[in-house]
This record gives C-alpha cells, structure tokens and sequence, in this order.
C-alpha cells in the first residue's frame, strides 16, 4: 500500500532520537500508572497461562507475548516494556505464577535496529525480537500476542494524502507543509488517510491479538472538535517549521515548488474519532479513554522555553524526529540551517506555546479484544 518511512534519527550522537527523546518520555510517563492500572484491572494473564493446579485450556501458554509497536531506537521502549512485564508479573505471582516474557520490538524496516539491540537493558528478564514492517499491514501470526502497546507512533500516517500535492484539488496545500491553518479541503484529506490507516491497523491487531488481549495506545489528540490543531504544541512546532522553510524559499536556498510539495504525514486525532474507528471495527471493548496533561511532565521544558537553550533543545528533538523525512525531501545539506533557523522562532514558540492548548493533548486508550 505504498508505506513511506522515516524513522528517527538512529545511532547515539549528538541528533539522534536516543539522545533526543526526553519529550516523548516524560510525555509517556505520565501513561504509565494507568497501564498499571488497566493491566490490574482488566488484563486476565492466568487466563493464559498453564496452571499446574487448575486444568489448563488447550491453547495454555508458559508465555506472555508482548509487542511495542513503533519501537523506535529506545531508550523509552525498555521502559514501556519493563513497567509492563512488572506489572504482569507483581499480578501473576498472586496467583502463585511466574510467567516467561516474550518482547517484540517493531518499527519500519529502516529503524537502527542495531542500535536498539545493543542498548538492550542486561539485566532484562525477557526474550526480544525484532518485528520489521509497517503497522499498517499485517506483522504477527493469527492470535499469537497477548499485549500490544505502541506510544507516539501512530500519529505517523503511511503517507501524507496524495491530494495535497494537486493545483486542482480542494486538499491543494500549496505553501504549507501541514494542516494548521490549512482550509477544510486539506484537514479533510489528512482526516480521511487517517481513517483509512487505522482501520488497517485495527484489523491486523485484531487478528493478532488472542481474545481478552490488551492494546493500550498512547497518542498525540485534539481535545474536541472546538480545538485547531494549530491551539496545540505539535500544531505550533510544525507551523513554525514551515516558515523556517518558507525563510529559506525567500533566500533562495529552496525552491517554492518543493515546500508546494512537501507535507508532513502526520495526525493529531481527536477521541471521538478514535471511538467511532473503533466501534467501526467491532472486535475490541474500550475499558478506558482518557486525555492526560503531557505538558505537566515536560514542565520543566515549559519553564525554561524562553532560555535559547531550550530552543535548541526542543530543535534537537523535532531533528531526531524529522530529518529523516525533511532531508529526503530537501536534501541534507540544509538540515542545519533549516533547524538553525527554527530554533531562533523559540520566543515566538514561546509565546503561542503559553496561550495555546496543553490541556488533554494525550489520548491514552485501552483496548480488549473481545471476539
Ligand atoms: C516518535 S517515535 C516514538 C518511539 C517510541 N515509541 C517512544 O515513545 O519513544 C515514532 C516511531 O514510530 C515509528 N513508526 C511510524 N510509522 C510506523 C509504521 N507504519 N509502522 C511501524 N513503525 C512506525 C517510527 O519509525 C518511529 O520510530
């Protein structure tokens, strides 16, 4: 189905995703109790495993399969992961068993994986794999996963709407690279790829997952439909970005017609959207639905967004997360100056950053299969 990707910036120096995630892992923290909670609550290991007291079902595993899907290069992942197996485990032992521990790590083709596996925590008690593929299709054998978790991955589309780049269309997005303050033509467009996206991602996990297997999704959103995505941080960053770009259009270090043909495949959905996707699929309960604050966990980013250095550090990370993409598109060799540039915006960042929307930017859903 024509997935593009971009992973994020591999290896450990000084741009790379590694170093460059601090964002997303306060950002995904403040998901981590209520994983907790949902495994306490709703996730039922011991209707898997094999027991030695009870007569076990046929399908009985020693095994609980966990996957974490857009993985990334780590360090977050580990940690998803072990806050996971510690949960399923603190759970298990109550009912006197000790499960083994099965993590697949999945991200595109493209991910450094290398890296990922020669950072894996040594004091893990877990097997690892890797799973390389787009989460769009299909990456597991029927029933064979327990636990599926996948944060700030699935905001990335797999691709940006072809009716972007078309003078005729109503979607025509010419002299933006995104849809803040885009008309309706062009949020439509990006809103129907996203449908069209998840519902592939819904029908995969479906299959994958065993009956009464967790998902949980942790994802950027829009509050409500009364929110832009231009009231949000990602909406601000990527405006921004774009008139970093279109600076250099105006210097003539880029051509018009590239920024006319570049757009970022990027979502921010709103929960309504996300429940109506998944009622559309049929096949999961939601036991939970929530929009968390990621903006109090980065909040010492927040309080020193006016210093230049947090401008270069909130470059750095939107760099580790877009240089893949933008360098395809523009080339290498402007990768600095375009972020140079963007980095100099902070005081206007700033600005809209405190005025705009923080509040309920964080979709955190739990799914069970339930047929
Ligand atoms: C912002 S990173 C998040 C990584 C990690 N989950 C974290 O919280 O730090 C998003 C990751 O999703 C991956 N990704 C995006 N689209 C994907 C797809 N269709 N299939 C698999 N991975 C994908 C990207 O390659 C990237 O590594």
């Amino acid at each position: 189905m024509g997935n593009e990707s971009y992973p994020m910036k591999g290896g450990d120096g000084t741009f790379s995703y590694t170093k460059n995630s601090s964002f997303q892992k306060a950002a995904s923290s403040v998901a981590q109790g209520l994983i907790c909670s949902a495994i306490t609550d709703k996730f039922d290991a011991q209707k898997f495993l094999m027991s030695t007291t009870s007569t076990a079902p046929a399908s009985a595993t020693s095994t609980i399969c966990i996957a974490d899907l857009g993985c990334s290069v780590g360090p977050n992942t580990f940690t998803a992961m072990q806050n996971v197996i510690d949960t399923i485990e603190a759970k298990s032992k109550i009912h006197s068993q000790s499960p083994q521990f099965q993590v697949f790590f999945n991200d595109h083709t493209g991910n450094d994986f290398n890296t990922l596996f020669t950072s894996l925590p040594s004091n893990r008690a877990y097997f690892s794999a890797a799973v390389p593929g787009s989460f769009y299709g299909r990456l597991f054998p029927d029933a064979s996963l327990h636990f599926i978790h996948s944060s700030y991955a699935l905001q990335w589309l797999s691709k940006a709407p072809e009716e972007l780049v078309n003078m005729d269309s109503e979607a025509w997005n010419g002299g933006r690279i995104h849809y803040t303050g885009a008309p309706q033509g062009v949020v439509d467009a990006y809103c129907r790829q996203f449908f069209k996206d998840m519902e592939l991602f819904l029908d995969g996990r479906a299959r994958e997952l065993v009956v009464g297997g967790m998902m949980v999704l942790i994802m950027p959103c829009v509050p409500d439909e009364t929110v832009t995505h231009s009231q949000v941080p990602a909406g601000i960053m990527f405006d921004l970005l774009g008139a970093s770009l279109l600076d250099m259009v105006k210097t003539g270090v880029i051509s018009q017609g590239q920024v006319d043909s570049f757009n970022l495949p990027i979502y921010g959905v709103a929960p309504k959207e996300m429940e109506a996707l998944v009622e559309k699929n049929g096949r999961f309960s939601i036991e939970k639905m929530e929009l968390t604050n990621p903006a109090s966990a980065v909040k010492s980013t927040e309080d020193s967004l006016n210093t230049s250095v947090s401008g270069n550090a909130i470059a750095r990370h939107l760099r580790a997360g877009m240089e893949g993409i933008l360098s395809n598109h523009f080339g290498v060799d402007i990768m600095d100056e375009l972020f140079d540039r963007f980095s100099q915006k902070t005081m206007e960042f700033s600005e809209r950053f405190n005025a705009c929307h923080k509040q309920g930017t964080q979709l955190f859903l739990t799914l069970v299969k339930r047929k």
